[in-house]
């Protein structure tokens, strides 16, 4: 409850930044809802808004690219068949020593893809439609189970879908792993603004905000107490990945013993990459943003003529594409969370639902009418002395469900589960059938619990041949 004497500082403080707008439905709210919404304008921080504001009206529209493009040279990495038999034996003993957490970023609201609900809720698998939560939780027990560990798993909602998030874990029954090895947080919001600056309301007692972006992970594990109970369970480093990834190999012994112990690895925050399919996928690049440090540049600001730029071989020199994958070491997430850090905000043009005072109701627009500030986790790398790029295949890890259709939709990772589902059989002598452009045809499921890597279905029976069309789980 705030005090009377609070209100007023509120509201003044509201009007004295050219924000007094969102007030002007005060005096009709119920008193519950009035206390509500003014808890909610308590948390805004209205000198950050106006330096956002500041910033936006000096650049106009165009991007807020924060290094220049054109000093920018490719970043080196650690190229596929790599030799790394020490890597993979010193991640394990750090599995073993149960100094690994698994961490999903499941705050985003699925704009894209539609889904009523946590997007960690979505069928996701090729043929039993296992939700993208299932998919992860099993994958984490079976590496429990090989390695003789606890895996802690935490997960970054958004207060828009925490409480849904948490329903689903429970009636799901913590999908048989232990409760209290889960923890789920919400992460902080921004306000939303309209192109002119001006902060909005959802409804007359709410404003519009949105999730602050994956960066806002940094400050949400210190302030959830995620990173203390990390600490408290003597955990060293951080698998991160997102949640609408179903092939995300969430613990890799490799890459964890080439984070941790690389020469070119600082052990703070390591990422992998795959290969750009061609100059015009929308992936953000590992770049080196000057002084030998790694950064992520959005594809949204790179120039053309560096996106489009081949070597002499013909290939693009600005090949490494960020699949969102990292591992972060707890000692660097604690230098990170001293004071009051945060990372910098970006901003996008979306379409933000906003409360119409003449038609009384909120309305869903049907363009991009307002401005959403997030933060990027990738902009942590620059912080990391030194930060480890490792390449992946793409169809070994990365199949994306952002879209409802099309490119990164659900049909499009279902057919990357199916293809990377064949290679492994292949590798084993299964005859595969294939369609002329080399997709595999026939859906193919492998549980986690069958195997977390191809080298593990040696110890499973499997058919001689898989026949056009098939569905089969293995
Ligand atoms: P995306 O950039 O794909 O955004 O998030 P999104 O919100 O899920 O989807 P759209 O753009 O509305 O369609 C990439 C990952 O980062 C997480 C998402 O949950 C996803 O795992 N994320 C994104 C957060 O955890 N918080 C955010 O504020 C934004």
């Amino acid at each position: 409850m705030l005090s009377a004497e609070i209100e007023p500082r509120i509201t003044e403080a509201f009007h004295a930044h050219g924000q007094g707008q969102v007030l002007r439905h005060l005096a009709e709210l119920a008193p519950r809802q009035r206390q509500e919404f003014l808890a909610q304008l308590a948390e805004v921080d209205l000198a950050l808004m106006a330096k956002l504001v500041a910033e936006l009206k000096a650049q106009g529209h165009r991007g807020d690219a924060k290094v220049d493009p054109m000093t920018l040279a490719p970043a080196p990495y650690i190229a596929l068949g790599s030799r790394t038999a020490d890597a993979r034996a010193h991640g394990e003993s750090l599995l073993r020593e149960g100094k690994v957490a698994a961490f999903t970023v499941a705050g985003g609201q699925g704009t894209r893809l539609g889904w009523k609900g946590p997007k960690g809720t979505y069928p996701a698998t090729v043929v039993t439609g296992k939700p993208l939560f299932r998919v992860f939780a099993e994958q984490i027990a079976a590496a429990e189970k090989r390695y003789g560990c606890a895996i802690p798993w935490y997960i970054m909602t958004s207060p828009l879908n925490d409480a849904d998030t948490h329903a689903f874990f429970r009636d799901n029954n913590w999908f048989g792993r232990n409760p209290s090895d889960t923890f789920l947080f919400p992460q902080g919001t921004m306000p939303s603004i309209t192109f002119e600056g001006k902060l909005m309301l959802e409804h007359p007692s709410a404003l519009a905000v949105n999730p602050d972006g994956h960066g806002g992970a940094i400050r949400a594990l210190h302030h959830s107490g995620a990173l203390q109970d990390m600490l408290a369970r003597g955990i060293a480093h951080l698998s991160y990945f997102q949640v609408d990834n179903p092939l995300v190999r969430i613990v890799d012994p490799v890459f964890l013993g080439l984070h941790a112990r690389s020469a070119s690895s600082s052990g703070e925050m390591s990422s992998k990459m795959v290969a750009k399919r061609d100059a015009a996928e929308k992936v953000g690049v590992f770049c080196d943003v000057g002084g030998g440090k790694t950064g992520v540049v959005e594809y949204s600001d790179m120039p053309s003529q560096l996106t489009n730029a081949v070597d002499g071989q013909g290939a693009l020199r600005f090949n490494a594409g960020s699949v969102a994958i990292h591992l972060i070491s707890l000692s660097f997430l604690d230098r990170l969370t001293v004071g009051d850090f945060a990372l910098p905000f970006h901003r996008a043009k979306k379409k933000v639902p906003y409360w119409c005072s003449t038609q009384g109701k909120t309305i869903d627009p049907v363009e991009p009418n307002a401005i959403k500030f997030e933060a990027f986790v990738f902009d942590a790398l620059a912080l990391a002395s030194k930060s480890l790029v490792m390449e992946t295949a793409r169809i070994e890890e990365f199949a994306p469900i952002k879209n409802a259709s099309g490119d990164d939709s659900p049909a499009s990772s279902h057919q990357i589960q199916s293809n990377r589902n064949g290679a492994w059989l292949e590798r084993l002598g299964v005859k595969v059938p294939r369609r002329p452009n080399g997709d595999v045809n026939a859906r193919i499921e492998i549980l986690a619990q069958t195997a977390l890597e191809a080298d593990d279905l040696a110890d499973t029976d499997l058919p001689r041949e898989i026949e056009a069309g098939a569905e089969l789980v293995l």
